[in-house]
């Protein structure tokens, strides 16, 4: 298939294009390189494609509607995988306007451009956090959620709508993924384990929000890989006579961590006991995630693997090997890309 990957240079585009690439996809990506989180990590990644034949990368914003409508008007893609996002549920209490503009603006783009160019199968991310102040657990996707705790989450709401609203007028088949709580290799320098391990490892405090007693059902990055590539070929139905080609699923890895353990596992991993800042709940935050995975397999046959003890391990040590090899990252570097 030829496949376009917005938000390529991230943490999952840049994982899901190498997968997709080994598979024999032509890939196409883009993505701003915005400097929420060191450059130097997402020019990493991207370099990490490099020497790929069948990847492609274009430096582009998705508020650039024009852009965006030339690039499809250059070759026709079977399927646009929509990764592109401002991401963090904290952040967006200090800086709304960024997830205005790239999470509602960027997501209307990508809807126009693939109306337009009668795109076969939209694929794009939502988020756990749209779950919200719901506090049914397992989290399904036929829960009701209008009550999301952060203006990130209410945008990722708004993606589900807005590809709902396309799905049923125009017959644009979309499917959303509810990714829980991505870790692994290469991972986002904002997030806990990045920032725990770090911490860690130069002897200063993990600060533990709602001192602790909080849970996440944390998803390895080759399981979240692994789960759009089984649903890619399934495209949502436009025959069916009542319902719009419109899909949801959560991907998670199916089983609730407390953040006591993982911190834990970081310790076993690193060798090295964690200095504990006990603090209190963030706004914006859920206290627990826990994703009902039995939909994603009755498609796919696939549930994700990957423990949190043996992904903790994998990430650890790409962590050392990483800030100890590319030139000229030191863990000062490491410290800068964790916006701490
Ligand atoms: P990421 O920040 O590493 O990747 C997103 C990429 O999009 C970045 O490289 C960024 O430069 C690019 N981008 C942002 N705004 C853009 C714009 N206006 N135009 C072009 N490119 C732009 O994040 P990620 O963890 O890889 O997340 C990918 C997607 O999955 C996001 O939509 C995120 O909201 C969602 N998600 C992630 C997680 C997680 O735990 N990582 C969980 C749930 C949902
Ligand atoms: C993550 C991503 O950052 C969001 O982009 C994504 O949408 C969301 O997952 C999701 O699943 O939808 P979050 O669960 O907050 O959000 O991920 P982390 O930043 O890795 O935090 C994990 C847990 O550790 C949370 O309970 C958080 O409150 C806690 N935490 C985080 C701390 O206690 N201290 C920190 O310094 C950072």
């Amino acid at each position: 298939m030829h496949i376009l990957i917005t938000g390529m240079a991230g943490f999952i585009g840049h994982a899901l294009a190498r997968r997709l690439a080994a598979d024999d996809h032509s890939i196409v990506g883009i993505d701003n390189l915005n400097s929420y989180y060191d450059v130097t990590l997402k020019q990493a990644r991207l370099n990490e494609l490099d020497d790929l034949a069948n990847v492609q990368f274009r430096l582009l914003d998705l508020t650039d509607a024009e852009g965006l409508q030339r690039l499809l008007d250059e070759s026709h893609f079977d399927c646009v995988i929509h990764l592109a996002a401002q991401a963090g549920v904290r952040h967006s209490l200090s800086h709304p306007e960024v997830y205005g503009q790239a999470n509602l603006i960027g997501h209307m783009n990508v809807l126009e451009a693939c109306r337009r160019h009668a795109i076969g199968h939209l694929i794009y991310a939502s988020s756990s956090s749209v779950y919200g102040l719901n506090n049914k657990i397992p989290f399904s996707t036929k829960d009701n959620v209008d009550q999301p705790a952060s203006l990130y989450a209410a945008t990722k709401k708004s993606n589900e709508l807005m590809a709902h609203s396309y799905s049923h007028l125009y017959g644009l088949p979309t499917t959303g993924l509810r990714f829980f709580t991505v870790y692994g290799p290469w991972g986002r320098p904002d997030m806990a384990l990045f920032r725990f391990t770090r911490n860690i490892l130069e002897g200063r405090p993990v600060e533990l929000y709602n001192r602790g007693d909080m849970s996440r059902d944390f998803t390895y990055i080759d399981d979240i890989v692994e789960g759009i590539v089984r649903l890619l070929p399934l495209v949502p139905s436009r025959e069916a006579p009542s319902a719009p080609p419109y899909r949801l699923y959560n991907i998670g890895y199916g089983r609730p961590v407390n953040l006591m353990e993982f911190v834990e596992a970081i310790e076993r991993a690193t060798g090295k006991m964690a200095i504990r800042d006990y603090q209190p709940m963030q706004p914006g935050d859920i206290q627990h995630t826990w994703a009902d995975t039995a939909p994603l397999y009755a498609a796919t046959g696939f549930q994700p693997r990957i423990d949190v003890a043996t992904g903790v391990e994998r990430f650890v040590s790409w962590y050392r090997t990483y800030y100890h090899t590319v030139s000229p990252a030191t863990t000062t570097d490491a410290r800068r890309a964790g916006l701490a």
